[in-house]
């Protein structure tokens, strides 16, 4: 428990450190990795290079630390990271060297501003905050395992690399160990450790299972990225270097960007390669509910699945929209009011400034945020909707 004084030094200096957040938490990411450079196994340092993670860390810290008397009212975020931390194998060791080198990095950044009194506050109460993201993802582990499935990491054959078109390829996978999958919810992502050539360390991609479970294969669906874009390391080298027969370490599925089981009709909003999760929840789907399926993409030859979208909304009674956007141009709001219909549950995932100007379009057109369903890409939290 923490002292009613803790709490309130932690809440008031709250503002002051987030003020300073960005350049705090780049300290911390470069003293950390200084200090356990073994962590670069696990950071992206991609998202490294952009900025993005400590943007993400430093605005999660922060909110943390402004409820730190309420931490109930942040469990919705904690269980969105504890997924992405469980998927990336981060364990109860990884956090006290986070908390010593965050508070380092305080000190170094805010110099007497910080006072011993302040910093042992924070020492505090980043404690209680770890151990709230511990239990959670302990609880998230312990579901990975259930019913067959497994912990951390293990190896999958590639059985099928299938080119969907010029740029997009789908990996069949199936665990070595002859095990059938556990179920998961149609939607959630595996995540792929690689060590690509020419790189010192490992790193960890999270692409979503582009199907309907199935019992024993997975299926991810990939894009090639520029030649040299460091987004690209591990997907262009699934590209470029992995066949079949090949194997690939897997940790189990994860996410929380999954079909609602309420009955409400349902709106697929896809943009690009964002189509992967909204196919897998469509392919899931069963007659009786009502379903529309938009999809905005550069021309037909860039376009994924759309036969199967087609086929499987042939069977459900769906509408099926598709804009190119190479000739059409973007998705407008009166595409998407043709399609919008009372209590429907709405699914956006696409590239960045698709869901920057698909999320406002959709709370004008009367769409309640809680049933505005979002996936983005990248370190969710430094995305703003
Ligand atoms: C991702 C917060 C502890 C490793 C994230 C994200 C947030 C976050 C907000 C972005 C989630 C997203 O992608 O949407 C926190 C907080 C922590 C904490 C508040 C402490 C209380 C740790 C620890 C480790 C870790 C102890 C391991 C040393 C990572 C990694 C990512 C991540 C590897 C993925 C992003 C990347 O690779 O750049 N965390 N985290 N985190 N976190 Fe943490």
């Amino acid at each position: 428990m923490l002292s009613q004084k803790t709490i309130d030094i932690v809440k008031s200096t709250a503002p002051v450190l987030e003020k300073h957040g960005v350049d705090i938490t780049k300290h911390f990411y470069k003293r950390m990795f200084t200090n356990h450079p073994e962590l670069k196994n696990v950071f992206n340092q991609s998202n490294q290079r952009e900025g993005r993670q400590p943007q993400a860390l430093a605005a999660s810290v922060y909110a943390a630390a402004a409820n730190i008397d309420n931490l109930e009212s942040i469990l919705p975020v904690v269980h969105l990271i504890a997924h992405k931390h469980r998927a990336l194998g981060i364990l109860p060791e990884h956090y006290p060297i986070v908390g010593e080198n965050l508070l380092a990095a305080i000190k170094e950044v805010l110099g007497d501003a910080a006072t011993d009194e302040i910093i042992e506050a924070w020492a505090e109460a980043y404690g209680v905050i770890a151990d709230v993201f511990i239990q959670v993802e302990e609880e998230l582990y312990q579901q990975a395992e259930a019913n067959g499935g497994w912990r951390l990491f293990k190896p999958f054959k590639v059985v099928k690399k299938e080119q969907e078109n010029d740029l997009i390829a789908s990996f069949y996978l199936t665990p070595e160990d002859g095990k059938a999958l556990p179920p998961y919810r149609p939607g959630q992502y595996i995540t792929v450790k690689v060590k690509a050539p020419g790189e010192e360390y490992t790193a960890l991609r999270h692409y979503t299972v582009s199907q309907a479970p199935n019992g024993n294969v997975y299926r991810i669906t990939v894009k090639r990225e520029a030649e040299n874009h460091p987004k690209g390391v591990v997907s262009n080298y699934l590209h470029d270097h992995v066949q079949e027969g090949d194997t690939l370490e897997i940790s189990a599925p994860a996410g929380l960007f999954t079909l609602t089981e309420n009955g409400n009709p349902v709106l697929f909003v896809a943009g690009g390669i964002g189509v992967t999760p909204q196919y897998a929840m469509l392919d899931s789907m069963e007659k009786g509910r009502d379903v529309s399926f938009v999809q905005s993409v550069r021309n037909e030859k860039l376009a994924v699945f759309q036969e199967r979208i087609q086929n499987k909304l042939n069977e459900l009674g769906g509408t099926y929209f598709v804009k190119y956007s190479d000739t059409d141009g973007y998705i407008t709001k009166e595409d998407l009011d043709r399609f919008i219909k009372d209590h429907s549950e709405v699914y956006i995932c696409g590239p960045e400034k698709f869901m920057e100007a698909l999320i406002p379009m959709m709370r004008e057109l009367g769409v309640p945020d809680e049933r505005i369903h979002f996936e983005f890409f990248g370190p969710g939290l430094s995305f703003k909707a």
